[in-house]
C-alpha cells in the first residue's frame, strides 16, 4: 500500500478516473495530479476529488526536470500516465509525441533513480504493431515490439527505457500495456465517445474505411483496478498485459453506438482511412489473472457502453466545449 501516490496526467481520461477510484477504494491514500493541461486534460474530470481531503493538483510538465525532482522527493509512488495519446495527432504533429513521451519519461525515471521511488509505467498494445484479421494469435509477452505510429513508437522507446534504468540503476519498477479503454471522461477526439457525441449533437457518425479493423476493447475501471494490483502486488521490473478479451470489430461499435442510441444502425459515414491503420489488436493477459488474479468486472460490452452513453448524454456540458475545434480538426484531414 503505497500512501502518497503522485499521478501524471491525472486530468487526461484514464488517469482522472484512476484518481477517482483510488481516492474511492483507498482510505489512507493521497493523490497528487501533476497535469500540463494540454487539450486533451480537463480539471472538469478531476472535480469532487477536493472534498475527499486528500487530493491535490498541480499544473506541471513532466519534461520540468525542478519540478518533477521536487514531486517525485515527496510521494511514495508514481502512476505514470501522462502522454500524448492520440494516434491521429501524432501523424499530423509527431514533435510533441516525443518530447512527452519520451523525454517526460526519461525525466521521471531520473526523478525516480535520485529519490528511490516505486514508478508504474502506463503503456499500450500497440508497442507490438497489430495483427492479420484471420491470425487466432493475441500479443503476448514474447511478442516482438513492431510499432506502426509516432504514437505507438515513441511508447515502444518509453517502454524501453523503463527497462534499461530496472536493469541498469535498479529502479523498482513495473510496466504494463493495456488494449483500448472507453468509459467515462475519454477525449472526444476517440473514436467511441467522437460517435455519441455525433449522434447527440444530430452529426452522423464517422467509420475509417471500411470499418473492419479490430481493437479490444476494456472499460477503463477494469485497466485501473488491473494498475492498482500492479502497484501494490506486482513483481518489480516485471510487464503485465492487460486486457478484457474485447475484440470486435470498428463496423460492429458504430452499430452498437447507432442502435443504443435509438439510430438506424446504417446511419454512419465511411471517411478517409488512417495511414498506416494497425489492423487488430488483441491482448493475452494470463499472467494478469494468474499471478495478480485481477479478473474484468464489465464483462458485458453493451452494458459498459449503455452507461458510457448515458455519461455523454447527462455530461454535455463536459463535452461541448471540445465539440467544434475537435470535428473541424477531422474535417481538415476528410475524417
Ligand atoms: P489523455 O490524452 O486523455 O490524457 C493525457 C493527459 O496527459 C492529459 O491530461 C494531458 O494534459 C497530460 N499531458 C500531456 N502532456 C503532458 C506533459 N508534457 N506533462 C504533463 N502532463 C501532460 O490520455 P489517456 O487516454 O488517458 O491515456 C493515458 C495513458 O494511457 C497514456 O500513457 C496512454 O499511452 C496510455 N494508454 C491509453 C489507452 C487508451 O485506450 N486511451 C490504452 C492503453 C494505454
Ligand atoms: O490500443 C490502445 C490504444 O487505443 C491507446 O494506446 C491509444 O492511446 C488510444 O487512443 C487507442 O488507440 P486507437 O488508435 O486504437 O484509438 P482511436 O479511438 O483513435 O480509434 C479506434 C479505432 O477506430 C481505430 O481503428 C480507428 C477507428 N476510428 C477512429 C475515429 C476517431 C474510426 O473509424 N473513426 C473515428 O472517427
Amino acid at each position: 500500500m503505497y500512501v502518497k501516490i503522485l499521478v501524471t496526467g491525472g486530468a487526461g481520461f484514464i488517469g482522472s478516473n484512476f484518481a477517482h477510484l483510488v481516492l474511492a477504494e483507498r482510505p489512507d491514500a493521497h493523490i497528487t495530479v501533476v497535469d500540463k493541461l494540454t487539450y486533451a486534460g480537463n480539471l472538469a474530470s478531476l472535480e469532487g476529488l477536493e472534498a475527499t481531503g486528500r487530493y491535490s493538483f498541480v499544473r506541471g510538465d513532466i519534461t520540468d526536470a525542478a519540478l518533477m525532482d521536487s514531486l517525485v522527493a515527496e510521494s511514495d509512488a508514481v502512476v505514470h500516465f501522462a502522454a500524448e495519446s492520440h494516434n491521429d495527432n501524432s501523424i499530423a504533429d509527431p514533435a510533441p509525441f516525443i518530447s512527452t513521451n519520451l523525454v517526460g519519461t526519461f525525466t521521471l525515471l531520473e526523478a525516480v533513480r535520485r529519490h528511490g521511488k516505486r514508478f508504474h509505467h502506463i503503456s499500450t498494445d500497440e508497442v507490438y504493431g497489430d495483427l492479420e484479421l484471420d491470425d487466432p494469435a493475441k500479443f503476448t509477452l514474447n511478442t516482438p515490439y513492431n510499432p506502426s505510429s509516432p504514437y505507438s513508437s515513441s511508447k515502444a522507446g518509453s517502454d524501453h527505457l523503463v527497462r534499461a534504468w530496472v536493469r541498469t540503476y535498479g529502479i523498482n519498477a513495473t510496466i504494463s500495456n493495456c488494449s483500448n479503454n472507453y468509459g467515462p471522461r475519454q477525449h472526444i477526439e476517440k473514436f467511441i465517445p467522437r460517435q455519441i457525441t455525433n449522434i447527440l449533437d444530430g452529426r452522423r457518425p464517422k467509420l475509417y474505411g471500411a470499418g473492419a479493423n479490430v481493437r479490444d476493447w476494456i472499460h477503463v475501471d477494469d485497466h485501473n483496478h488491473a494498475v492498482l494490483a500492479i502497484l501494490e502486488r506486482g513483481t518489480a521490473g516485471r510487464t503485465y498485459l492487460i486486457g478484457a478479451d474485447g475484440e470486435l470489430d470498428n463496423k460492429h461499435v458504430v452499430e452498437a453506438i447507432l442502435v443504443a442510441m435509438g439510430q438506424p444502425a446504417d446511419a454512419y459515414d465511411h471517411v478517409n482511412d488512417r495511414p498506416g491503420h494497425d489492423m487488430r489488436y488483441a491482448i493475452d493477459a494470463s499472467l494478469l489473472r494468474d499471478e495478480l488474479g485481477w479478473r474484468p468486472l464489465y464483462s458485458d460490452f453493451a452494458a459498459g457502453l449503455e452507461a458510457t452513453i448515458a455519461w455523454y448524454r447527462d455530461n454535455e456540458s463536459w463535452w461541448r466545449p471540445l465539440k467544434e475545434a475537435t470535428e473541424a480538426k477531422y474535417a481538415a484531414s476528410g475524417q
